[in-house]
């Protein structure tokens, strides 16, 4: 059974079409509601796909009964506010950050006004055996009037109250909300501008904006809504300024379009995934069965904690050209849960050192708990950019990354910082993705291949022209039996001659 953790983050960003001709719609996840003993009401939607893009929104009643929603959106207008709007005395853009720290915990903050609230859901077999039964049914079975009024039903006998499934929003919208799954909250905290919300709570009356219910306890839900479309010239117009701002946000690089923040927030997302259910299918494969294909050695892999082995993404195996020795200074661009970082320790020893540079928190998080636990003190895990690295110039023997430097939007820049952390005839030995022929822009701008080490990989000519423009030479250049897994991923890598390679250069 997937965690909630595992499927909300599988939801891919779209603006895309609802699928009922005549509406508009969102799909993704959120706290339904969840109010707490204090008065207050926290809710959480967090919508990777709408009409109008992605967005985020995070909804607080206060304890006198009036509504705020902060929208982290492209236009507030386009985002929640859209249907809730009228029933709200604030509406504002706001950011929202989210975390999953476990597969059933969330962490959300907010930054103004100042929220941090944590909350976890339930793992039950009553839920465990709805949820999938729920998620099979068709979404015409939602335009039964008879099957709503049974999930309404459904819904109250799970403690949630009276809660309206199809009803019309504040803005006058008419619509569906159709949760596919729901988790019941086990657990929650919330402080808000520094005062704690108090308790979950289940209140004998729903919460209600504008008229329509919220669960009288706290739901996790993962679904879908729909609106029929109530002015089309208004809605054509929404549209196309979300377009428009769109297209403005995309920068140009190297002459392809890229939506850089857009990608950054789905390859943390992926690599989240990967640190925290390694498990689940991915384009690529993971783990110790790649690892001993690539060649890793099986004596070098027993002797590094099994957890960085299971969330292994690497591409390739290059540490016999970073011929790391006793007491060297190593620096791992994206170092993931830290495999290759735990062997570049055993292989420099107690007099080495070995810097971990990654910006997905998930990531850090597992390799600094494994290393810690495993007595590893010679390793340190730093968040940051491998464009811009957290490290002193020319303190560094050996630079090693693997699968990384393909999703950098600006590969000259990682380049550039390695050469400026090592010292002169400093090693640079790593193994990435590469691609024989130019990739097009149908692959390059699909941010989803990008975050899988398709879109970003780099002409071969140009990428070896890059590392020699740094300030490096080019000492080996070797193929590896790196394979896709998705049917996706393996179109573009056969159509575009996609490979790793494994590459030592040195500092001139
Ligand atoms: C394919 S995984 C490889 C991880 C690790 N090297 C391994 O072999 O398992 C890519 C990693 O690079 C990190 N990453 C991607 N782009 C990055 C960037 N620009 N700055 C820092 N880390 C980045 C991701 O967070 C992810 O952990």
């Amino acid at each position: 059974m997937r965690s909630p953790a595992a499927l909300t983050t599988a939801i891919e960003p779209d603006m895309g079409e609802a699928a009922w001709p005549d509406h508009e719609y969102v799909r993704g996840w959120g706290v339904f509601g969840l109010p707490f003993d204090s008065g207050h009401v926290l809710a959480l939607r967090v919508f990777p796909q709408s009409s109008f893009g992605p967005y985020r929104t995070l909804w607080h009643r206060d304890p006198e009964g009036r509504w705020s929603i902060h929208a982290d959106a492209r236009r507030v207008e386009h985002a929640c506010p859209r249907y809730y709007g009228p029933a709200c005395d604030n509406v504002a853009a706001a950011r929202i950050d989210l975390e999953w720290t476990g597969p059933r915990t969330l962490h959300v903050t907010l930054d103004q006004p100042a929220l941090d609230w944590t909350v976890s859901a339930e793992r039950s077999l009553l839920m465990g055996f709805l949820n999938p039964l729920s998620a099979a049914m068709p979404l015409f079975s939602w335009r039964l009037p008879a099957l709503v009024r049974g999930r309404e039903r459904l819904a109250q006998a799970l403690g949630m109250g009276r809660l309206q499934m199809s009803g019309t929003m504040p803005s006058g919208h008419h619509g569906l909300l159709m949760p596919q799954r729901m988790y019941l909250v086990s657990q929650s905290s919330a402080a808000l501008d520094g005062v704690d919300l108090g308790r979950p709570s289940r209140p004998r009356e729903n919460p209600t904006i504008g008229g329509v219910p919220l669960p009288a306890r706290g739901v996790l839900a993962i679904g879908q809504a729909m609106w029929r479309i109530s002015d089309p010239d208004e809605f054509d117009s929404a549209r196309r300024q979300a377009k428009g701002q769109q297209r403005e946000e995309r920068v140009m690089t190297d002459g392809r379009t890229l939506d850089r923040s857009d990608l950054e927030s789905r390859v943390k997302l992926m690599y989240e995934q990967v640190a925290l259910a390694p498990e689940a299918p991915f384009h690529f494969e993971t783990g110790r069965g790649l690892a001993e294909r690539l060649g890793y050695p099986v004596a070098d892999l027993d002797a590094v904690p099994a957890p960085a082995i299971d969330s292994f993404a690497g591409v390739g195996y290059f540490l016999d050209l970073a011929e790391i020795g006793p007491g060297a200074r190593v620096l791992d661009l994206g170092s993931g849960s830290g495999m290759d970082s735990f062997l570049a320790a055993n292989a420099s020893g107690p007099t080495g050192s070995v810097i971990g540079v990654d910006m997905t928190t998930a990531q850090l998080a597992k390799a600094s708990g494994l290393a810690d636990a495993a007595g590893f003190d010679q390793i340190e895990f730093r968040e940051g950019y491998i464009e811009d690295v957290p490290v002193e110039d020319g303190t560094v023997d050996c630079v090693i990354s693997n699968g990384v430097i393909n999703l950098s939007p600006d590969k000259p820049a990682v380049f550039r910082a390695a050469a400026a952390a090592l010292r002169p005839g400093g090693r640079l030995a790593i193994a990435d993705i590469v691609s024989a022929r130019q990739l097009p822009q149908g692959v390059t701008c699909d941010a989803s291949l990008w975050a899988a080490c398709i879109g970003g990989a780099a002409q071969r000519d140009e990428y070896l022209g890059a590392i020699r423009d740094a300030g490096f030479e080019v000492v080996v250049v070797r193929d590896n039996d790196y394979r896709f897994i998705s049917d996706r991923a393996l179109g573009a890598t056969t159509a575009y001659g996609v490979t790793s390679v494994s590459v030592l250069a040195t500092k001139r």
